[in-house]
């Protein structure tokens, strides 16, 4: 579990964060939901480390990170995997080589045969067993958030981090890049903190949903209760997506839309 305590941060006097506290659950998809500039990326790079917060502390599992010592930071670091908005491929290095590049820097204790091994496996696990070889420029948008899943996946993490992962694909792809974080999340116990701004991963892995606007956050709680939350910017939010009015417009003539659909994407808990 990863505990953010009144974390605040400006930039030249413009206030981002505005005292924000949440906690991402063990195990689960957390999503950090809303609207574009409300600071989910600022919030996300104060956690892993990337920037350091003006004020406020993050504990990941009972060990406060925010000034601690640098080697209590660097081991709780080693333990973090990340998959960056636009997956982030070194383009100068095959598919294996990038997957392979956080084991050389992270456990200089594998032996090169175990480094394969287990880059075969994570390669293997997001459905790219024969890609190794191929350059980042030869495959598909898809297929590189996949790559980059496995990079983050490759070190054992225990928490893992993806902004806006679905940023740049179709919609179907997008369900399949949601489906296999949900999976990978539930398969190793990860502490998974997902940036978005899309309904339709809300609905179909929100399974804790932390609602940003502005700097703050406003609500948080399950899929299930999402719909109907009674915050208006929140509202105001969902609503603005064309799918989920259209449910709740079923759903105001009791036919159960709203709970159809997020049931309907409901694949249950473990795999
Ligand atoms: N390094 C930075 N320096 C100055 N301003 C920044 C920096 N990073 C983000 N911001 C500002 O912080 C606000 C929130 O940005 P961001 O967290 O990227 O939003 P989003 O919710 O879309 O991820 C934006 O107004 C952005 O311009
Ligand atoms: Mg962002």
């Amino acid at each position: 579990m990863i505990e953010v305590s009144n974390i605040e941060k400006s930039f030249d006097g413009t206030p981002v964060l505005k005292g924000i506290s949440c906690v991402f659950e063990t195990g689960k998809c957390n999503l950090l939901l809303g609207g574009s500039g409300t600071g989910k990326s600022v919030l996300l790079q104060c956690i892993v480390g990337l920037m350091k917060p003006d004020i406020g502390s993050i504990t990941f599992d009972g060990t406060v990170y925010t000034n601690s010592k640098i080697d209590i930071r660097q081991e709780i670091r080693r333990k973090i995997g990340m998959l960056f908005q636009g997956s982030a491929l070194f383009d100068s290095m095959t598919v294996a080589q990038n997957v392979e590049f956080p084991l050389q820097m992270l456990t200089p204790e594998m032996t090169p045969e175990e480094r394969r091994e287990r880059v075969e496996f994570c390669l293997k696990r997001v459905g790219l067993e024969k890609a190794g070889d191929k350059m980042p420029a030869e495959i598909s948008g898809g297929m590189k958030k996949r790559v980059g899943i496995a990079r983050a996946i490759a070190p054992h993490c225990t928490y893992l981090f993806c902004d806006e992962p679905n940023s740049g694909l179709d919609p179907a792809t997008s369900i399949k890049i949601d489906e296999l974080i949900r999976e990978i999340t539930h398969e190793y116990g990860i502490t998974t903190v997902i940036v978005t701004h899309d309904m339709n991963s809300v609905i179909e892995i929100g399974e804790h949903i932390i609602f940003l606007h502005q700097g703050k956050k406003l609500w948080d709680g399950t899929k299930e209760e999402v719909l109907n939350a009674e915050v208006p910017e929140l509202q105001e939010f969902i609503f603005s997506s064309a799918l989920v009015r259209a449910a709740k417009k079923v759903d105001d003539e009791s036919v159960g839309g709203l709970a159809a659909l997020t049931e309907s994407v409901d694949h249950g808990g473990g795999i």
